[in-house]
């Protein structure tokens, strides 16, 4: 099934300068950017993307991460694209994320894991609202997955 899933490469991610390599892999498993920007979160917004996680303890930690420097928030397009974003992220702490995955080659923190992404298509439905309006998502013939070919 064709869906569209929310990352975002977060502020760990543009300070250690690895948002080419990890867009890189995204672009190697044949995965279509159909919409891309650089941007703040703001404490609002912070709520709002992590809304199921507001109440709980590590939260104030969590925004005072995710505010601390900018983002980049990209909609991914692909067959099966939130579980398949989901797996190549690998587990929430880097430390038992597996080698190969995203967090198990670069991170080893369970809070600064580089990158987030929609874990259903529900989520990914609210989550893309947030970033982006419906008319930034740049949907072409070019950009056709190479697995429906
Ligand atoms: P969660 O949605 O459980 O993980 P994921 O990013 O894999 O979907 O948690 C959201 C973020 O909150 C997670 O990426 C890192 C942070 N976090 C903590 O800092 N401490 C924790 O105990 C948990 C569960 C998450
Ligand atoms: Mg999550």
């Amino acid at each position: 099934m064709l869906q569209r899933s929310l990352v975002l490469l977060k502020p760990d991610c543009i300070e250690r300068r690895l948002m080419g390599q990890i867009i890189s892999r995204f672009e190697a498993k044949g995965l279509n950017i159909v919409a891309m920007k650089m941007l703040r979160v703001t404490p609002d917004l912070a709520k709002q993307h992590y809304a199921e996680h507001v109440s709980k303890p590590f939260y104030p930690s969590l925004e005072a991460f995710i505010v601390s420097a900018p983002i980049v928030a990209l909609a991914v397009e692909g067959l099966d694209v939130i579980r398949l974003i989901r797996d190549m992220l690998g587990a929430t702490n880097g430390l038992n994320a597996a080698p190969g995955t995203i967090r198990g080659d670069f991170s080893s923190s369970r809070q600064m894991n580089l990158v987030h992404a929609s874990d259903s298509p529900e989520s990914a439905a609210r989550e893309l609202k947030l970033y982006f309006a419906e008319s930034d998502l740049c949907d072409h013939e070019l950009l056709l997955t190479p697995a429906l070919r």
